[in-house]
């Protein structure tokens, strides 16, 4: 059978640890409880199990403690919980033309309420945004700056501690979008002055789907209103929601097997080390990037060298449209990949890439190895070859 080699990490990752599935059929097996629903043994159990995944994370993160973290879906409930549960009428936002329709979506539904939002341009080359043009932006109304760490487009990295800077020296919130960044690069919510950070639990942290969370800097649960309220297991004899973290946004019962997953996978990375897995993917990023240099007809969008950015690719090549592409190196040499416009129209508006049908996405992940980047850059040369062109149309 055809080998097949995963580069769609950036929309989940795979495979996943071992360890992964074995905790959650160890959760299923063997207790099968709703966290905080009940006095028995297997409640009380499920409980901790979602205890010590918050823990992980804060861990992880550095959160100043774990209550700090609210479980989620996905990275696009917790951008809305964080965008939709601070901003009101006559607030302003500053984010920028390069975000994910996670972070657009909810703006737009909020200009529609009186909430206005400046869309700072970034460098059309590589979706980097300069700092100065965020704190151009801000004015006396600006109640938050929501930008992506790094991008799902180009992978670029943003320059997010001179943004934090600006966030901190303007008294403004600073929203993180970490869904390409967190399990790939080191993350310190406390050194690097973030106030909410966005991330998923299936892809770098390496969970189940269905998994997420939002990170909340101490004391600013005061100024977010949740969006779902409900039975949280806490205070049940009051009809209203806990204003206590994270009770406050955790309403409904918990996806328990999912974070039995979840809290696998952040073990393994805390085993492995967030430093040691940015190594090994910065060595694949530093052969990709070589490897595709010599490919005629072949262009690529985004940071052309490994620093500053995350193992996220997106191409062209030359008499491909961006789906063939990705149905060829699927069919004819089992390669994984994404095309289109990827949930981000504005970032391939900015670089040209909106009108052609967007571009083909390779996304490489802690699970893939140099091998798999060789196979990769032999499949795209023999694709880009003349001859190659007419016979795979
Ligand atoms: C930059 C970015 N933000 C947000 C999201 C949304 O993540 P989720 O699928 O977990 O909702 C994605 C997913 O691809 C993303 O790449």
């Amino acid at each position: 059978m055809q080998r097949r080699i995963y580069a769609d990490n950036a929309a989940t990752s795979f495979p996943k640890p071992p360890e992964v599935l074995a905790a959650m059929i160890d959760y299923a097996e063997r207790l099968g409880a709703s966290a905080g629903r009940g006095a028995y043994r297997e409640a009380v159990q499920t409980g901790e199990l979602v205890s010590t995944c918050r823990a992980r994370i804060a861990k992880l993160i550095h959160a100043e403690e774990p209550r700090r973290i609210v479980f989620t879906l996905n990275c696009t409930e917790s951008l809305n919980l964080a965008i939709r549960g601070l901003l009101a009428r006559g607030d302003h936002v500053v984010s920028t033309r390069f975000e994910h329709n996670s972070i657009l979506r909810p703006l737009h539904v909020l200009a529609g309420a009186g909430v206005e939002t400046t869309y700072v341009a970034v460098e059309p080359q590589t979706g980097r945004v300069l700092a100065s043009e965020i704190r151009r932006a801000i004015r006396p109304s600006t109640r938050l700056i929501a930008i992506q760490h790094g991008s799902n487009v180009t992978g670029v990295l943003q320059p997010l501690e001179e943004i934090a800077t600006i966030a901190r020296e303007c008294k403004i919130a600073l929203l993180v979008d970490a869904a390409q960044t967190l399990g790939h690069v080191p993350i310190d919510v406390q050194k690097m002055g973030i106030d909410l950070l966005a991330f998923p639990g299936h892809k770098g942290l390496l969970g189940p789907l269905g998994t997420g969370g939002l990170y909340v800097r101490s004391g600013l649960e005061s100024q977010i209103q949740p969006l779902v309220a409900g039975g949280t297991g806490s205070i049940s004899d009051l009809p209203t929601q806990p204003d206590f973290m994270p009770d406050k946004y955790e309403s409904g019962s918990h996806n328990a097997i999912g974070i039995a997953g979840l809290s696998a996978g952040v073990a393994w990375l805390l085993e492995h080390g967030i430093e040691a897995l940015r190594a090994h993917e910065l060595v694949l990023m530093r052969r990709f990037l070589e490897g595709i240099k010599r490919i005629d007809g072949l262009t690529l969008f985004g940071p052309t060298t490994a620093e500053g950015r995350v193992s996220v690719f997106s191409i062209r090549v030359e008499g491909f449209e961006p789906a063939e592409l990705a149905g060829v190196l699927d069919s004819e040499f089992g390669i994984l990949t994404r095309s289109g416009i990827y949930c981000a129209p504005w970032a391939h508006e900015t670089l040209g890439t909106q009108a052609g049908g967007g571009a083909t996405r390779l996304s490489f992940g802690a699970f893939n190895t140099e091998a798999d980047i060789d196979a990769t850059i032999e499949a795209l040369a023999a694709v880009s070859a003349p001859s190659s062109v007419h016979t795979s149309r």
